[in-house]
């Protein structure tokens, strides 16, 4: 589980758990929204994300390589390697675009995203 879950008020229903691959990211269209969700297996943690990275407007950060700065699991959007916290969505490079994070969890096997609306 990750962010906090005080202000949900819809657990969105992605996928069962075993869709989404190892250490990777998928992208996950809720309404209008693209989620990136990731899969930190080594942790045993899970992360959801904008899809959007904030620097160029591109869709891609499903497709980020995902790591630890510091102690603090990252995201690195594959185009100019601009790299996000993936528990705040602060941006590490020092820059003001940030990320909108969201929390997940599994249960019985399925993975979620909580919305608050
Ligand atoms: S588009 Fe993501 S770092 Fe440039």
């Amino acid at each position: 589980m990750s962010t906090n879950t005080d202000k949900v008020s819809v657990w969105f229903k992605v996928a069962p758990e075993s869709d989404f691959p190892n250490n990777g990211g998928v992208n996950v269209k809720y309404k209008d929204t693209q989620i990136a969700v990731f899969n930190n297996k080594r942790k045993g943690e899970w992360y959801a994300t904008q899809n959007l990275c904030p620097h160029k407007k591109e869709m891609i950060l499903s497709r980020g390589i995902i790591g630890d700065a510091s102690g603090v699991p990252k995201v690195a959007c594959p185009m100019h390697k601009k790299t996000f916290s993936l528990l705040t969505g602060e941006n590490l490079n020092g820059d003001e675009e940030t990320l909108k994070v969201y929390p997940v969890k599994v249960e019985d096997g399925f993975v979620y995203i909580g919305f608050s609306e």
